[in-house]
Formats: structure tokens, C-alpha cells, sequence
């Protein structure tokens, strides 16, 4: 048990990340593949990057790894592990396959194949064999097919990492909490929280960046709230598990840095302060209503990281919202519920000059952006903001230049997370004669 090879699955372009975060939980440098992260640990590294890891997706145990030419030989390579050693014939299995260029017709045969090795496997030694339960197994197999070779692993996490426990309440895009980790990993503010810099999400929705954040802030490990599939399997040992909780229990600290979140809808405003009290960190996030493009800074300098709302997902509410749409709130007190004083609207046109703005407003909410950006290059000076997009233009609608981007996968949708340094100047387009950016409005 002291020899494992470990493979960590993880969304693509988190790789590096995940290496970073797995040598910081382990203390061994592990190998970035695509999409994953293959490391040398024990069992209780095992334990240990399911109960630490933000990033990856699960922690699979490689068991095997066979050339392959026919589906007999997969039979072969599943039927020479010693499954026995994980889980027991009173145990549920399920077998998932996934291949890349595999020249096998079926990959549910291959499954099949698999899973008959394993049950055979069982009959001949203990003249019974385990269950298939495609649903809530208590083992599950992976098999990874290439041209010519098959990895068999067993997966030690169970439901996949994102489900930390504390999600019940989500809106209608809600982020997945490993991507929501990978946006603050990318931004650095792993590292800047321990100098007390803040962090806001003005567009907060359920509250998952800030609140990945704030279990961050308060070094709350990410798996506290939930059980792992090890637990069921035969190599557990109870006391050093609890151990291991213990230890997470107590490295708990007070909040290094705040963290603020905010959203036009009060609704999701609600699910957020739900979820964070389930994630034990309602004391270290301040939550409140209101538009981002009146929500003045909730500190002089910092970090923000933002999941904004773009059309194909859900609609921009607000000032730049669709007129008359349900969705669009107007906060009724001008005042910054974080005691700062709102930005004052955009006066409000009259007349035919009104008419043609509201007309420009779309359902994605083309004006948001823009109108977000003047209000960044007003009012965040000494912000740096880290949006993330799947629209590569983002940038030149929002007349910044971004200051980095990291490619990212939001599920199957590819993004960007663009980094804007809002200093003075911050402007795409400088024109002579303007002022710096944190003094005036937007030029776009
Ligand atoms: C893609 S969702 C964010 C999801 C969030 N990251 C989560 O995990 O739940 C975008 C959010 O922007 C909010 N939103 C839309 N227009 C806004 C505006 N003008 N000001 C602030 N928030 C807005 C929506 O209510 C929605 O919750």
C-alpha cells in the first residue's frame, strides 16, 4: 500500500495546477498528463488528496496497464488483477470504459468483457461473486483504452471531488467547485490571502468562487463535508482516517483575507448564504445584494474573480439587463450594503435618445460589459480582475487589454480567464490628453 500509482483526473488546462496543489498535499512531484496528474503515493496520500485536493476531479489507483489488441485480452489484463485486495464479493461494482483511438467496435463489449473478468475472478476464489450496480456501486473500475494499451484503475473518491457536501441551493449556471478552485489557483490569490488581500465575486450566483475561497482563507480542507468510496474498501483502516480529519480539524484558522460576493439577484444572494453556512464559512464571506456595475469596491485594492453571466447560460439582470424582464432588479437604496456609497446610475435618458438605448440592449446583454468596464476603470483602480469567458473577444468589448489568459474547460465549453490589471490607464485605447483610468469614466 506504500507504492501506489496514482492518477488524478482534472479538467483541461488545470494540469500544472494540479501538480502544484498534489506536490504541496503529498510532498512528491507528480507528472502532468493531459487532463490528469499521475503521482507515486501511498494509500494514505491516497486519503489525503481526496480529502485536500480543490482541483481534481477524483483520485484513481492504477492497477494495470496491458498492451491489448482484442476484447480477450482485456478479459486477460482485468482477470490478473487482484481486486480482492480492494473490495469484497458482498461489494457492487460497475466497470466505465473510455478510450482514444481504441480500434475495438464497442466500447460497451469491452465494458462487459471487464466486468465478467472481475466476477469470474471472485467465483473462483471465494465461489461467489460481487454485484453490478451501474447507479451507487461501491467499487468503481475505470478502464482507459488507447490504440494498443489498457489502464485499469479503481477509484478511491466515489462521487467526483466537486461535490464537496455543502451544495444544496444553486441557480441556473452554477460553476463546478474544481473550476471555481482552478480560477483562484490562476489568479494567485491562494498565496495573496495569506497577506490578508481581499477577494470579491460581483456576480456571485450560489456562491461557489467565494466560497471555495473562503474554506481557502480558513485552510478548510475541501472534503471535510463528505465520505470518499475508500472508506468501504478493505485496506480502510478507521483510525487513521480519523486521524487524518483531526489534523485537517485542526489547522481550521480565522479568515486571513475577507472575501465579498455580491449578485443582482436576491434570490441567489439567499442560496449562497445557505451554502455557506453549510460550509461552515458563513462567518468568512459577506454576501449582498446589488448590480455590478453600481456595486462600488468593497476595499481599496484587491482581487476579483468573476463567472459573469453570458447569454447561451443566463442573462445579464440589472441596469444592462433586458427592460422588463423579470430578472432585471434595480436596487432600491443607492447605498453599498458593505458600507461603501453606490455609484451613482447612469442618468436616466429620456425621450428618443432612451428609447434607442433600451432598444440596444439584447438578450445576452451586449451593453454589460462595456458599461462594466467603465465602471472597473472608475472605481477599481488597484483591483485586478479575473474574468472568465468563452468568449475569446471579451477583451476588445470591454476596450481592455488583458493582462494574461489562461485557457480553461467549463465543462465542454471552452473558455478563456482573462486577467485586467486595473490601474491607472487600464484603458485599451489611450488617448492623449486622458486622464488616469481611476480618475474618470469610461472612453469606450
Ligand atoms: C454564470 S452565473 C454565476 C454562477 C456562479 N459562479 C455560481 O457558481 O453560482 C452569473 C450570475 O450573474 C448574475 N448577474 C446577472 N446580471 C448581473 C448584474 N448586472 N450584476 C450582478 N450580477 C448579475 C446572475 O444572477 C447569475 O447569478
Amino acid at each position: 500500500m506504500n507504492q501506489l500509482q496514482l492518477f488524478l483526473p482534472c479538467a483541461a488546462g488545470v494540469e500544472e495546477l494540479l501538480a502544484l496543489e498534489v506536490k504541496r498535499i503529498t510532498g512528491t512531484q507528480g507528472k502532468a498528463w493531459r487532463a490528469g496528474v499521475q503521482v507515486a503515493g501511498s494509500w494514505r496520500d491516497a486519503m489525503r488528496l481526496n480529502l485536500h485536493s480543490r482541483l481534481a476531479q477524483r483520485v484513481l489507483i492504477e492497477l494495470q496497464h496491458n498492451a491489448y489488441r482484442s476484447e480477450q485480452d482485456l478479459y486477460n489484463a482485468a482477470a490478473a488483477v487482484a481486486w480482492e485486495i480492494w473490495f469484497t464479493p458482498k461489494q457492487t461494482f460497475k466497470v466505465e470504459v473510455t478510450a482514444q483511438h481504441s480500434p475495438l467496435t464497442s466500447l460497451n463489449f469491452a465494458a462487459l468483457k471487464i466486468k465478467d473478468a472481475i466476477a469470474d475472478r471472485f467465483r473462483d476464489k471465494y465461489e461467489v461473486r460481487p454485484d453490478v450496480d451501474t447507479r451507487w456501486p461501491d467499487a468503481r473500475i475505470y478502464a482507459h483504452l488507447t490504440t494498443d494499451t489498457v489502464t485499469l484503475y479503481i477509484d478511491t473518491s466515489g462521487e467526483p471531488l466537486f461535490k464537496r457536501g455543502w451544495r444544496e441551493d444553486k441557480g441556473d449556471a452554477p460553476l463546478k467547485e474544481t473550476l471555481a478552485a482552478a480560477m483562484i489557483a490562476a489568479s494567485g490569490w491562494d498565496a495573496l490571502c495569506k497577506q490578508g488581500v481581499p477577494l470579491y465575486d460581483p456576480c456571485c450566483g450560489s456562491g461557489t468562487i467565494v466560497i471555495e475561497a473562503a474554506q481557502i482563507a480558513c485552510s478548510i480542507a475541501s472534503g471535510m463535508g463528505r465520505h470518499f468510496a475508500f472508506e468501504k474498501f478493505v485496506p480502510f483502516q478507521p483510525h487513521v482516517w480519523e486521524g487524518l480529519l483531526d489534523q485537517a480539524e485542526q489547522a481550521i484558522t480565522a479568515p486571513t483575507a475577507p472575501v465579498f460576493g455580491s449578485d443582482v439577484s436576491f434570490r441567489m444572494v439567499d442560496f449562497a448564504e445557505r451554502n455557506a453556512e453549510r460550509a461552515g464559512v458563513s462567518h468568512a464571506v459577506q454576501l449582498r445584494g446589488g448590480d455590478a456595475l453600481q456595486r462600488m469596491p468593497p476595499a481599496p485594492s484587491g482581487v476579483m474573480l468573476v463567472n459573469p453571466p453570458y447569454g447561451e447560460r443566463i442573462d445579464v439582470a440589472g441596469v444592462a439587463g433586458t427592460p422588463g424582464s423579470a430578472r432585471a432588479q434595480r436596487p432600491a437604496v443607492p447605498i453599498d450594503e458593505f458600507g461603501q456609497p453606490l455609484a451613482a446610475p447612469a442618468p436616466r435618458e429620456t425621450g428618443p435618445a432612451r428609447v434607442g438605448r433600451e432598444q440596444a440592449y439584447t438578450e445576452s446583454g451586449a451593453d454589460f460589459f462595456p458599461q462594466l468596464a467603465s465602471h472597473w476603470k472608475k472605481h477599481y483602480a488597484g483591483w485586478t480582475a479575473h474574468v472568465l469567458t468563452p468568449d475569446m473577444k471579451l477583451p476588445q468589448k470591454m476596450r481592455l487589454k488583458e493582462s494574461r489568459r489562461v485557457p480553461m474547460w467549463n465543462g465542454p465549453i471552452e473558455c478563456r480567464l482573462f486577467r485586467f490589471d486595473m490601474v491607472a490607464g487600464s484603458a485599451r485605447e489611450k488617448k492623449p490628453g486622458d486622464q488616469p483610468a481611476g480618475q474618470q469614466g469610461s472612453r469606450s
